[in-house]
């Protein structure tokens, strides 16, 4: 039987190649990073969230991240913000750049963001949900998602996949935690199978994307048996680990050796030079890359430490090259980690401490600005 997460699907018109998404990951998902997700066979890959604050005051930086590689074959925006005006008012201003499909933001958790208003805030009442996702849908034709969680602080995922169908989304992601909850908390699938199938009874074409805890081709398969999702998401799954949509799309497990595990890294170091230059800033945004790369080998604590201290892209490869060097050729990542070890590393794990938060983007923070 064929691969499901293969197959190709629609998102109203725009047609994916398959049903592994990669999350709009803030901080996280520039250029760089979705070139080397995309080559691993991300079937859809997403700009960082951007403020439509940012976005309707044209800020430097926003622009920036609205950059599209011209190996870009697809790519999605997201966007939250503080009422249904601005966001209709952003999204008038995306809909005209070189974006295929838009997203509203309506999960995100961090303090700052909900207590502006935006992303998960938005599904703490349902009324205001929907005129949230109605303004957004009379600006634009593009294919249109919401990305929500299974509820703020109490579980009203139903509420949030009628509202977007009933304002004719084409697609709906459901992350299966509520924004109080972190992510030692397991995702609650029938939860997500509750939104979807609310959701899916209103309008049976929408497109549906399981989201939370998928490191690899079984957690993949478990979201996908579970929930009866059309697609899934990968966030923390591909940090480290661009190979996960290799594994997924051909249903087993990939264990790079250390020559191939070096090659991605080298390029994506090279595709980090050709975007941003080699500099002591960018360099900096980059090291909670090279500190994710660089996990899931016994030993690693001195040499992760070495890449937090790195001021340029010549020297991360320096000791990515000289760290490989040392390692048995035949070495399979994450083996021969102890049990618990190997959970720290996948489960319940918040990435956000890897991340330089004075630096950074961080977390959906500085685009609120
Ligand atoms: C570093 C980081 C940045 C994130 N940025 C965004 C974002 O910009 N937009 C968004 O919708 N979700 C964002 N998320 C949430 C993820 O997309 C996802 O919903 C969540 O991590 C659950 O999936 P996971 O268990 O596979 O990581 C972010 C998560 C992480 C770890």
């Amino acid at each position: 039987m064929e691969n499901f997460f293969a197959q190709p699907i629609n998102i109203g018109n725009l047609k994916l190649k398959n049903r592994i998404f990669l999350a709009p990951l803030a901080g996280v998902s520039d250029i760089p990073f979705r070139r080397i997700c995309q080559e691993f066979g991300a079937g859809l890959t997403y700009v960082e969230m951007l403020s439509a604050n940012a976005v309707n005051y044209v800020n430097e930086k926003t622009l920036r991240m609205r950059a599209r590689h011209p190996s870009e074959e697809i790519l999605g925006v997201q966007v939250t913000g503080p009422t249904p005006e601005d966001l209709a008012k952003a999204v008038e201003r995306l809909d005209q750049e070189n974006f295929d499909t838009i997203d509203i933001n309506m999960g995100c958790p961090v303090k700052k963001v909900v207590k502006a208003n935006c992303g998960s805030a938005i599904t703490k009442d349902t009324e205001y949900m929907s005129e949230v996702v109605a303004a957004v849908r009379a600006v634009t034709s593009k294919p249109l998602s919401t990305k929500f969680r299974i509820g703020f602080d109490r579980v009203n995922v139903e509420d949030s996949s009628l509202c977007s169908v009933k304002n004719n989304v084409e697609m709906f992601t459901i992350h299966g935690r509520t924004a109080q909850q972190n992510y030692s908390d397991a995702v609650d699938f029938a939860k997500i199978a509750d939104g979807i199938n609310a959701g899916k009874g209103y309008k049976s074409d929408v497109v549906t994307v399981g989201n939370g805890d998928i490191f690899d081709y079984q957690s993949a398969l478990r979201m996908h048996e579970q929930t009866g999702c059309d697609a899934i998401m990968i966030s923390r799954g591909s940090l480290g680990n661009p190979w996960i949509f290799r594994e997924i799309l051909q249903g087993k497990p990939v264990h790079p050796t250390v020559e191939e595990w070096l090659d991605v890294i080298l390029r994506q170091l090279q595709y980090h030079e050709e975007h941003y230059g080699d500099n002591v800033p960018t360099t900096r945004m980059a090291r909670k890359y090279f500190v994710w790369y660089a996990k899931g080998f016994p030993g690693c604590k001195t040499f992760r430490n070495q890449l937090q201290q790195v001021n340029s892209l010549k020297e991360a490869r320096t000791l990515f090259k000289g760290f490989a060097a040392t390692l048995p050729k035949t070495l399979v990542r994450y083996q021969g980690l102890s049990f618990k070890e190997a959970q720290h590393i996948k489960h319940g794990y918040d990435p956000k401490y890897d991340m330089d938060r004075k630096l950074d983007r961080g977390v959906g923070t500085e685009c609120m600005e």
